[in-house]
């Protein structure tokens, strides 16, 4: 494990109020810092979040609404910031690509690529897809509509500026089969392996022209353009933790070799990543970041939310119904990590009923309640002189639990759902004990001991399952924690009782 720890969410466009697609991204990035600052120094780990607020997009849903882009962008990130607030989201930072620290590192990439060479002027003629902000040649279409979102392309005839990242796809396809960390999980580095291997890519065109779109950061070489919204956005991560010195050299406390760097993203943005990133980077001189970890979709009936279609879920309606923790445990357990996910209030009421009223609720609310009964509140002490087998199973189980969650978090795989699979171990294993042994028949029998260290270790596996579960249920970790406090317990309500009827 390397000495230090940034990671980063995409920076949303804030065209419209974020949905649950973007509090996933966020929900795991949040749980992986918050785990890292567990696992290191808390002053090691930086997490950060932020909006992307430039671009043809924004400038649409501005005038949509009737004010200027940067009114609406202004409201708009109020949304994002309240829902991120409401989810527990525990960023460091939070980047706006219209801050000036952002805008001066973006003008000085330009500036340094143009006087590299990297960066070229050219007439441009083809196809643009305008919501989409993308270029298309003849070749890529099968008809005059967007292969993407398959709404009418525009003929535009302009000068416009190019980046050369053709120049770098060999070293990419070398550098991403060298690095085979560099793209998580395995299939989405095929995916883009197989892309670089079966297309040539383009030179990149980083500019608009201003004439047709002004709500963008000015080129420092041309007047006459503004920065095409993806380049501007995606230095938003070194933008927001470092900036070029007099030499162009970039500098910055949180990319250097000791620092372990994560891009947390959606597949849905993977090649923009994946490929112009990295080429940014490289052209740049810069290191390149440790891992770029693109999750699947939330679906609905086997769609993908979007604002277009018009499917979206609000996530603060469902934090409202069910909670905040119940929210961030449903997304992180039932999908595993990479894989799309279909989203239903159905499938969060199972996930509730089973996993959080039924083992973990019952288990702390039936240990509580017989701290209560038997020692008028107070923990008994350990009586390892006397563990059954069963007992030093589930002692053998906590011990390993911390090793368990490490690797399924960081051994690249970002696995939260195993993750939270092993925490359920010795839940359930407890919960079993009880139906077995049936405590009460210790205390009737008058087995002082047996029972003292019966209960004593299911106040441990409640303790030690309260504290894993921090990073990824905060909430619930901090309530188990009153609950069961050091010396004496303190009984509240049941955490999660059992919800009848999803409406
Ligand atoms: N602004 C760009 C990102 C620039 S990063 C340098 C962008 N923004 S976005 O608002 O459209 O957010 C895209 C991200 O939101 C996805 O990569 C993913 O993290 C998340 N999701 C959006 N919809 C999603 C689902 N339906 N399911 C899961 N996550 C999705 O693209």
């Amino acid at each position: 494990m390397k000495q230090k720890f940034y990671i980063t969410t995409p920076i949303y466009y804030v065209n419209a109020s974020p949905h649950i697609g973007h509090s996933y991204t966020t929900i795991a990035a949040d749980t992986m810092a918050r785990f890292m600052r567990g696992a290191l120094k808390k002053e090691n780990v930086l997490f950060l979040t932020g909006t992307d607020e430039h671009g043809q997009k924004i400038q649409k849903a501005a005038d949509e609404a009737g004010l200027s882009a940067q009114e609406f962008v202004d409201k708009v990130v109020v949304q994002f910031k309240g829902l991120w607030e409401k989810l527990n989201i525990s960023y460091d930072d939070f980047i706006r690509t219209t801050q000036q620290r952002h805008i001066a590192t973006v003008q000085r990439a330009l500036q340094l690529l143009y006087d590299k060479k990297e960066i070229y002027s050219a007439k441009y003629e083809g196809w643009y897809c305008t919501p989409c902000e993308i270029f298309w040649t003849q070749t890529q279409l099968s008809d005059s509509l967007c292969p993407d979102c398959k709404r009418p392309l525009e003929k535009i005839r302009e000068v416009n500026y190019f980046f050369k990242i053709s120049a770098y796809q060999s070293w990419l396809i070398d550098y991403i089969k060298n690095n085979p960390r560099f793209i998580q999980p395995a299939s989405r580095q095929e995916e883009v392996l197989s892309f670089l291997h079966i297309n040539t890519l383009s030179d990149l065109c980083i500019s608009r022209p201003t004439q047709r779109l002004s709500w963008g950061i000015p080129v420092p070489f041309s007047k006459e353009h503004v920065t095409y919204v993806w380049f501007d956005a995606l230095i938003n991560y070194i933008s927001a933790v470092g900036g070029f010195d007099a030499k162009g050299d970039y500098v910055s406390g949180w990319w250097g070799d000791d620092t372990q760097i994560v891009h947390m993203i959606g597949k849905d943005i993977l090649r923009q990543h994946a490929v112009y990133w990295p080429i940014i980077l490289k052209a740049l001189g810069i290191r390149m970041p440790d891992t770029i970890c693109a999750h699947g979709w939330w679906l609905i009936d086997a769609a993908k939310m979007s604002k277009s279609v018009g499917n979206v879920v609000n996530p603060l309606e469902m934090v409202d119904k069910y909670g905040i923790d119940v929210y961030r445990y449903f997304l992180l357990k039932d999908v595993p990590f990479g894989l799309d996910g279909n989203f239903s209030e159905e499938a969060i009421v199972r996930r509730f009923n089973s996993d959080l009223a039924n083992d973990l609720g019952n288990l702390l609310y039936r240990t509580l309640t017989m701290v209560e009964k038997y020692y008028q509140g107070a923990v008994p002490s350990p009586r390892n002189e006397i563990y059954d087998e069963r007992i030093t199973r589930i002692v053998a189980c906590l011990a390993g639990l911390h090793r368990q969650i490490e690797d399924a978090l960081t051994a690249t795989t970002f696995n939260f759902s195993l993750a939270l699979e092993k925490i359920w171990e010795p839940v359930s294993m407890a919960n079993k004990y009880v139906e077995d042994a049936k405590p009460w028949n210790l205390a009737k029998e008058g087995k002082k001991e047996e029972l003292e260290a019966f209960i004593r270790i299911l106040v441990d596996v409640i303790r030690q399952v309260g504290h894993s579960l921090s990073p990824f249920m905060p909430q619930t970790a901090s309530q188990i924690e009153a609950q069961i406090g050091k010396n004496k317990i303190n009984k509240g309500q049941p955490l999660f009782p059992r919800i009848e009827n999803t409406r």
